[in-house]
């Protein structure tokens, strides 16, 4: 890119400095699978954009990990990012006035930017006994939705909880806990971001896309942004080349747990979730930062069905494999092909998966995984290191099954 291609922009966009902004916009147009140039068309965009869309941030049952997923990141700032590209009117945690006046903002800000307000939800909707079981300024949020969705220009649901109903959901479900889309009927236009939290870059990506084209990003059939989640977690996954060589993790802690080999026997889903973990990482600290990179099975948060449904060490369904490697047809009866919509790689064969009797991920596997779960994103990164320190014992390689 030549000097002359971007002095027209101005030096900062809000804190973040002219560089680090068109360096961010690359990238967003690279995931976007835009060519390298339109990273400054998506910068002239934000420029060109006098009046910062304005966001209602609505929370239903949640528990702010999205939100605080969103503002935790480090370099390089998505945070000042998000909040210089949006005029962020009501978010009940970040909202300065507190109380009535946090409820009378909301009404004023939604009744001024009527059809033109992005309205972005965290957090499932409890339909049960009229929603009294989420309430904001005593008001049930099934209601403020109802009455603010109406009013918006678009809706983005950001994590599984909004998406699909997440934890909350889970059985029993006592709430009655559902999604933004079943609360409302499916009745507008949304964008769903899950994950649990999502990737901060991908609910970022998605704002300049609607700020740059003015429109909706192309979604998949279950409303997800197809730039960030067209592809299994399986195919780009590091340690890919071990589940095709039938080279498995059998326990935590075990030889092959050491060595960086596949997770399926633990319970990784990554063969039945979409999203873009492997190669969009997270918190911007190197290679491996991401759950499967730090030893821990993705468990399918970001896929519905799966995360916060299937038990943790239940092996992953093959679905979308023959043993040739060809996608099948999913259980929404569409086929996606092969070089097509997957853009798959897969080997000629698939080395055989089932562990005879003895073989499988062991009892003590299965009784920490589900603790493990819960921690591992944040004491993960450290097991990592560690594991990775620890001298390996050749002979005590896990059987190739
Ligand atoms: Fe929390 Fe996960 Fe729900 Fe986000 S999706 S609100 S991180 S439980
Ligand atoms: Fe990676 Fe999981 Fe697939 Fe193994 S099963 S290759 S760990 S995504
Ligand atoms: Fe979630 Fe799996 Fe990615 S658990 S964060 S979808 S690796």
């Amino acid at each position: 890119m030549k000097d002359k291609d971007y002095q027209h922009l101005p030096d900062h966009f809000g804190l973040v400095s002219r560089r680090d902004f068109l360096k961010f916009c690359a990238v967003a147009a690279a995931s976007m699978g835009l060519p390298l140039g339109m990273g400054v068309k998506i910068a002239e965009a934000v420029a060109n954009n006098l009046k910062k869309p304005t966001v209602i941030w609505l929370s239903g049952q949640e528990c702010t990990g999205c939100s605080e997923s969103l503002l935790r990141s480090t370099h390089p700032t998505v945070e000042k990012l998000i909040l210089d590209l949006i005029s962020l009117d009501y978010h009940e945690t970040l909202s300065t006035p507190a109380g009535d006046q946090a409820e009378a903002a909301r009404s004023k800000s939604i009744e001024e930017n009527k059809g033109k307000f992005i309205l972005v939800v965290d957090g499932s909707i409890p339909m049960k006994d009229g929603g009294i079981y989420c309430q904001i300024g005593g008001k049930p949020v099934l209601q403020i939705l109802k009455e603010t969705a109406p009013l918006a220009m678009a809706v983005i649901n950001i994590g599984s909880c909004a998406s699909w109903g997440g934890i909350p959901s889970s059985s029993p479900n006592p709430t009655g806990a559902v999604s933004t889309a079943e609360a409302l009927g499916g009745k507008f236009p949304m964008i769903n971001i899950p994950g649990c939290p999502p990737n901060p870059y991908n609910f970022l990506t998605t704002v300049l896309y609607v700020l740059t084209f003015k429109k909706l990003p192309e979604l998949d059939e279950k409303g997800r942004p197809k730039f960030a989640y067209r592809r299994l977690i399986h195919e780009a996954c590091e340690r890919r080349a071990n589940f095709d060589a039938g080279r498995f993790a059998l326990a935590y802690g075990d030889d092959g747990h050491r060595r960086g080999w596949c997770l399926y026997k633990l319970g990784c889903k990554g063969p039945e979730t979409f999203n873009n973990c492997p190669e969009q990482l997270f918190g911007d600290v190197g290679p491996r930062s991401w759950p499967v990179g730090t030893g821990c099975p993705c468990f399918g948060c970001s896929e519905k069905g799966v995360g916060f449904t299937k038990p943790i060490p239940e092996q992953a369904s093959l679905q979308y494999f023959t043993p040739g490697g060809v996608p099948l047809e999913q259980a929404d009866g569409k086929v996606r092909v092969g070089g097509g919509e997957l853009r798959l790689t897969p080997p000629t064969a698939f080395a055989p998966i089932e562990a005879p009797e003895g073989h499988g991920a062991s009892k003590v596997a299965v009784g920490i995984a589900a603790g493990l779960a819960g921690v591992a994103a944040g004491a993960a990164a450290v097991t990592a290191l560690k594991l990775g320190k620890e001298k390996s014992d050749p002979g005590a390689e896990t059987k190739k099954e």
